[in-house]
């Protein structure tokens, strides 16, 4: 008997859904994400760890950095998409730039993951950044599984680690393995989900698998291999087994608990049992919110967003890619396909695979996956698109700038380049632009979330539009969109220590020195509106530029 084409069709969507998992690393810069990261792409046979680990000596740089500036400062400033298989599953990992300055990026990114992998550096324990990120993931109820760093170095006592997760983030702490001795005596992992001991044994320069060896435990011959670590370690499991806190998955997946697992990155200790943990434990990609309720991934009809564009990826394109989260549907090359924003179907013609810095062409996504779509000036960030009846999702929440700048060029010949490179800088939300209501001082002024963003617009414009440019800092900390009664606006004398400008839009836009000072013209106006970027609805767009 044959099966109905429809039903084939939707057994095929709903196996390939289960068999994917999207998720990021979040750290603080240095706990080990990109030696995590490695490990993952070795252990999953993505990448020949021998190779990367050269390529990281010379250039300090795993596949997913890749930018000059990146490897100038040792940091990862972009996101990008990995995407490898692993025990028949599609594992999507969206990178998530390192530096606490370029938090944007991943805030955006982590809107597009179903689940987040925090790595903790077992000496340091939770980290400004960590707590940042993971505050993101807490308002989207991320799922979040921990793994805990370093093990092979002098670290902090294990049950204080879980203690600080508790306390700090406010996130019941449930261990999966425990570490057996630490620093130069970590010899392996106690499984707490079957009584059995993995030990693992160093290779050399740690390119390859660590062989792991299984023993039950207890095992009459385990006191004298684990030697001085064995009566702690019976202590230990003791405490665990009885007083520990169960896993329940209701509650990991509403980002309450989560499960934590001991390793080393560098050595390879631990990354194989918390990589198969993960393809159990993560979930599959869920449903998202739309304008239209909410849509499951099952849903036969197309539906993705874009929560990235990136220009210039490839020096030899020089080309810009928008980054989509398939959410819904099964994904085609040269499908036609609704943009909810321009109101206008449009042909899915060059989708991309990315790997870092490499890309090819793909026929067919799925929900889960993330397709590189070169965007000649389509898409900007929290477009929708979709088959069948319109629909738009959530819009990506923006956070608001606390640094700005003048930015001159240095080379006023070259104002065209100047010019493009801003607008599609401003595009890719690497910061926003506002200029001088009356133009007469010319010279745009930059907001961004973190410093260091300013040297990226400096430096991607001078390598990738050839424009030499300088930003001179301002002592501005607030901006704010400011609407209400033409009349009344015209006539307002502002403190010192605040500025007006524009946006693109031309709607004005305050920048104010001080908490104390916004603070203090809001009581004065109350008449007006001062509103972050996102509360700026409609209405307010529509009233006259001033
Ligand atoms: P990040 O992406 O989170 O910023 O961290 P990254 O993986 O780059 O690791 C930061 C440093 O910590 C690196 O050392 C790395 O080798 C080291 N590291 C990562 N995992 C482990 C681990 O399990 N054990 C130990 N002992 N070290 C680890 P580096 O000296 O800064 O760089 P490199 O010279 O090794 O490239």
């Amino acid at each position: 008997m044959s099966v109905p084409i429809e039903k084939s069709l939707s057994d095929d969507l709903a196996r390939e859904v289960a068999r994917r998992r999207t998720f990021a690393i979040i750290s603080h810069p240095d706990a080990g994400k990109t030696t995590l990261t490695e490990k993952l792409l070795l252990y999953s046979g993505a990448v020949h760890l021998a190779g990367a680990v050269q390529a990281r000596s010379h250039q300090r740089a795993a596949k997913s950095d890749w930018m000059e500036l990146e490897q100038a400062r040792g940091i990862s400033i972009t996101s990008t998409a990995l995407q490898f298989d692993y025990q028949g599953v599609r594992v999507n990992l969206l990178d998530t730039p390192g530096h606490q300055d370029f938090s944007e990026d991943t805030y955006r990114t982590l809107m597009a993951v179903d689940s987040a992998v925090m790595v903790l550096d077992s000496a340091k324990g939770i980290e400004p950044q960590t707590k940042k990120l993971f505050a993101v993931c807490r308002k989207r109820n991320i799922p979040i599984m921990t793994f805990i760093n370093k093990m092979d170095q002098p670290g902090r006592y294990p049950f204080d680690l879980l203690e600080e997760i508790e306390q700090t983030l406010g996130m019941t702490a449930v261990p999966f393995n425990w570490p057996i001795g630490e620093g130069a005596g970590f010899q392996g992992l106690y499984d707490l989900q079957e009584p059995q001991v993995l030990f693992f044994q160093r290779t050399l320069h740690n390119q390859r698998r660590a062989p792991m060896r299984v023993e039950t435990f207890p095992h009459p011959s385990l006191a004298e291999t684990l030697g001085e670590a064995y009566g702690p370690l019976q202590e230990e499991i003791a405490l665990l087994t009885g007083a520990g806190t169960k896993f329940d998955r209701d509650r990991f997946l509403a980002g309450q608990l989560t499960p934590v697992f001991f390793g080393s990155a560098l050595t390879n200790f631990g990354v194989e049992p918390f990589l198969n943990a993960f393809l159990q434990l993560a979930p599959p990609p869920g449903p998202r919110r739309s304008s239209e309720g909410l849509v499951p991934p099952t849903e036969s009809k197309f539906s993705g967003f874009v929560f990235k564009i990136q220009a210039n990826m490839d020096p030899q394109h020089r080309d810009r890619m928008a980054f989509l989260r398939i959410v819904s549907g099964r994904f085609e090359k040269d499908m036609m396909v609704y943009h909810a924003r321009l109101d206008r179907k449009i042909r899915m013609t060059r989708p991309h695979r990315l790997f870092g810095r490499d890309r090819e062409t793909i026929e067919e996504a799925y929900p889960g996956d993330v397709v590189g779509l070169v965007n000649p000036g389509l898409f900007i960030i929290g477009d929708t698109l979709c088959s069948g009846s319109p629909l738009s999702f959530d819009a990506i929440p923006q956070f608001p700038p606390e640094c700005f700048g003048v930015l001159r060029s240095q080379d006023l010949t070259k104002q065209k380049q100047f010019q493009k490179g801003l607008q599609q800088l401003e595009e890719e939300g690497v910061m926003q632009v506002f200029y001088s209501p009356d133009h007469v001082r010319r010279e745009p002024v930059l907001a961004a979330v973190g410093e260091l963003q300013f040297d990226v617009v400096a430096s991607r414009l001078e390598s990738e539009y050839g424009v030499k440019t300088l930003v001179e800092r301002m002592s501005f900390v607030l901006a704010r969109w400011v609407s209400g009664d033409p009349d009344t606006l015209a006539g307002i004398y502002w403190p010192q220590d605040t500025r007006r400008l524009v946006d693109r839009e031309g709607r004005m836009v305050m920048l104010f020195g001080s908490e104390r000072l916004l603070a203090y013209c809001m009581k004065e106006y109350p008449a007006l509106k001062f509103q972050l970027r996102e509360e700026v609805g409609a209405s307010d767009s529509a009233s006259p530029p001033v």
